[in-house]
């Protein structure tokens, strides 16, 4: 099957380029089982050598080719052209710097990520056994989906409250916050949700919902905004209250 591409474009480097406009492909031969990234590919090494686009893994595990794909965010290396059609529409995310072609300037996005202490804080000696700080099954459910996050950044691009407002801190970075904020091993969750609860934190999320869908890792985005949310309210969060930890 023949598919067109539409590819939002900027170079800020050649003149004339500097202000993004749209550049059309024809591929022939193609696949329905084929990956948008791997046509990207091909426009590259086929057609225009100049394009670019930032991606490692081709496999959905380091996040780096998060874009907008028929209006979506997506990584493109998991989206089959059979479920988006012979006509593909690709930009780079929204609410970041655009570099050049599809990447954006991943900064200020890392800025807001490491603001919520996106690490482990404990400063206890560690059992005297040798063994690892153990928790229970419970206890660990209880921030199992967000450990899943590989940072892509489609949450965060995809919100309005960050596109109004790029100093909101962005859901990604509040589920970082969350994969620690709900371990019982952590003594850092109350400084977490301190930080959660200034201006442009959690109460920035109006629940609009856009960056659950665009999880690429099927990550409840919004509900654990909710429980972090829930847990400012009640001045409380799992470091606080009694832990079930096993020591
Ligand atoms: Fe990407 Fe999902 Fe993590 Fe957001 S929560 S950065 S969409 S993996
Ligand atoms: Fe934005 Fe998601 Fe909240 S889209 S407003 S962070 S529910
Ligand atoms: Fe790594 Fe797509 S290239 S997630």
């Amino acid at each position: 099957m023949d598919v067109t591409f539409r590819i939002r474009r900027r170079n800020p480097d050649v003149p004339g380029k500097e202000k993004p406009y749209w550049q059309e492909f024809l591929l022939a031969d193609v696949d329905p089982t084929d990956r948008v990234l791997e046509l990207l590919h091909r426009i590259k090494w086929e057609q225009d050598g100049s394009l670019s686009l930032r991606r490692s893994c081709a496999h959905g595990v380091c996040g780096s080719d998060a874009m907008r794909i028929n209006g979506v965010n997506r990584l493109a290396c998991k989206i089959l052209i059979r479920d988006v059609g012979e006509k593909v529409q690709v930009e780079p995310i929204l609410g970041l710097p655009v570099i050049k072609d599809l990447i954006v300037d991943m900064e200020p996005f890392f800025d807001h990520y490491k603001q919520v202490m996106p690490f482990f804080v404990n400063d206890d000696p560690l059992p005297e056994d040798g063994r690892e700080r153990l928790q229970t099954q419970d206890d660990r459910q209880q921030f199992d989906d967000t450990t899943k996050c590989i940072l892509c950044a489609c949450c965060t691009t995809s919100c309005p409250s960050f596109w109004a407002n790029g100093h909101y801190v962005g859901p990604a970075a509040i589920v970082g916050a969350h994969r620690f904020i709900f371990d019982t091993r952590d003594q850092a969750g109350k400084a977490r949700l301190d930080i959660l609860s200034e201006p442009n934190g959690v109460w920035r999320c109006r629940t609009i919902f856009n960056c659950t869908p665009a999880c690429p890792r099927d990550i409840e985005v919004t509900k654990a905004i909710g429980e972090v949310k829930l847990a400012i309210r009640k001045g409380t969060n799992v470091g606080i209250i009694e832990s079930s930890a096993i020591h």
